[in-house]
């Protein structure tokens, strides 16, 4: 597509939050599993919202590579669909017209010479024709078993023109060992500054604004520590169920599925040092080192869950061993809470509460500072009896947004004291709406920055520390079901806080 003669980021309105960024070399985009869910509810949105906002390079092409039968007009109606259903715009007939001219369909078995041909074929007429100088970002939206395939495929057709990049969809690995095999059958053909592994809660734009809260502001960076935070609750919480992916979920569960990855990504990013800049290599370091101070929580530290039936909003929903595919006695956990703490100078002694969980009351995903109680109340006893300590409360989702609960006088005679919130809203703030977490990451990898992916060392110490979880597991069986869905968990969630004299944030 032609977009040379149109405005440059820095003049377009609808750019906002990605001002004064360069635009990404020309390239083409291969997603390997272009017929699957992700393309459809994430990839195109994402690319067609990019399209949108004038933010996708110059000369560009996307090409769809799936094992369902197809060809470039059949992938560009299902794609135009997908678009008008899941975009965070209205959809615009022209913008989509220009889009749909660069996309391009090969259909094929993943272990097949004949569709690797044809792909090479395709790519090298497409930077024949277009000018694209051979820069190949390659998607891999497929299940892990085919990764190795495909990327043996692609290593040995390298040919040094261009630059080339891969990103690889979660999840990476299934344990450290299996991670490290994936990293080092990636390294044989590709660098590590070439792998761009997608966790897609580093795309969010509040999970980003962590970094803005902690490291553009003078006031927070003095009592962020442990002498003056009590401890921190961090919530991934889901409505949702398993959505039919028995066949992934009951082999992930709750601990591969959010603990190894988002969990632990908002927690580093909670708890880490400040970075000398904002590049790749000085905030991923910085993220390591809190992941390697994550010491090994204790049994009595970890909670499982697994939802039985229940209501969640108003609807009955079945328990998860009657979701279609998931064994009847499966042992799966679908929620998870644990007291984690990070050992170093800044945390020691600083219980980091996390929890997360599918079929929960409601959707909420929230990084909870709680400080310490002011030292001295010089007010009557009964004058504070409504007042809780201060917290940040950082909403990632919904409502996104921060809020500083604080204790304020009651307007009336006496000194009533009691706890109101100072709310800063992105909605009421910015009068935008909020990018796709896919739209950021998909244009970081055009633009080479890897700032908001996982490193290598970064995945390893997650896999370590879920490790050596799950081989405490073995040791026991919970009687699952023991949460209903549509509740907060299991009652043994609330002893792991009650113990240490405190509870979880309320909803
Ligand atoms: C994915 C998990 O990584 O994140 C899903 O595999 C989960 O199980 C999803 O539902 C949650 O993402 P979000 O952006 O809706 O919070």
């Amino acid at each position: 597509m032609a977009l040379a003669e149109q405005p440059a980021a820095q003049e377009n309105p609808l750019a906002e939050g990605l001002l004064l960024r360069r635009s990404p070399d020309p390239c083409t985009l291969v997603i390997f599993g272009a017929s699957g869910d992700l393309a459809h509810k994430k990839l195109m949105p994402a690319l067609y919202a990019l399209a949108l906002r004038r933010l996708l390079p110059p000369r560009f092409a996307i090409v769809g590579v799936a094992r369902t039968e197809g060809d470039d007009d059949a992938y560009r109606a299902d794609m135009r669909s997908a678009v008008q259903q899941h975009a965070r715009d209205p959809f615009r007939e022209d913008v989509w017209e220009e889009l749909a001219a660069s996309l391009h369909y090969v259909p094929t078995e993943f272990d097949n010479a004949g569709g690797e041909d044809r792909l090479h074929d395709l790519l090298g007429r497409l930077d024949e024709e277009r000018g694209l100088g051979g820069n190949r970002v390659f998607y891999l939206a497929v299940p892990p078993p085919v990764f190795s395939t495909i990327v043996e495929a692609l290593g040995k057709r390298r040919d040094g023109r261009g630059w080339t990049r891969l990103i690889v969809e979660k999840p990476f690995g299934h344990d450290l060992e299996s991670a490290r095999a994936l990293t080092a059958r990636l390294c044989e053909y590709f660098a590590e500054e070439e792998i761009f592994r997608i966790d897609h809660y580093l795309g969010k734009e509040t999970v980003q604004n962590m970094l803005a809260l902690r490291f553009s502001n003078g006031i927070f960076e003095p009592i962020w520590n442990r002498q003056f935070i009590d401890h921190v609750q961090i919530t991934v919480a889901e409505s949702i169920g398993i959505e039919g992916r028995a066949g992934y979920y009951e082999n992930a569960g709750a601990i591969r599925d959010i603990f190894q990855n988002h969990l632990l990504q908002l927690l580093a990013l909670t708890a880490m040092e400040p970075p000398i800049d904002f590049t790749p290599e000085s905030v991923r370091n910085e993220k390591v080192k809190v992941l390697r101070a994550l010491h090994t929580p204790s049994p009595r530290s970890v909670v499982r869950g697994q939802y039985g039936r229940g209501f969640v909003e108003g609807v009955e929903v079945s328990a998860y061993r009657e979701e279609a595919h998931v064994a009847a006695d499966s042992m799966t956990e679908t929620y998870v809470a644990a007291k984690l703490y990070v050992d170093n100078w800044r945390w020691a002694d600083t219980p980091f509460y996390v929890r997360m969980g599918k079929r929960l009351a409601r959707r909420e995903t929230t990084i909870a500072i709680q400080f310490k109680r002011a030292p001295h109340s010089p007010f009557e006893e009964t004058a504070a009896e409504g007042l809780r300590p201060n917290v940040l409360l950082v909403h990632v989702q919904p409502d996104e947004g921060v809020s500083l609960a604080i204790g304020a006088k009651v307007p009336g005679q006496g000194m009533a004291i009691r706890t109101v919130h100072m709310d800063f809203l992105y909605g009421g703030a910015f009068r935008t709406s909020m990018p796709e977490a896919y739209e950021r990451l998909v244009l970081d990898t055009m633009l080479g920055d890897s700032t908001l992916f996982t490193r290598g060392d970064e995945v390893e110490e997650q896999w370590l520390l879920v490790d050596a979880i799950v081989a405490a597991w073995q040791r026991d069986r919970p009687g699952f079901p023991n949460y209903a869905a549509g509740t907060w968990g299991p009652p043994s969630a609330d002893d792991l806080m009650h113990r240490d004299g405190r509870s979880w944030r309320r909803h």
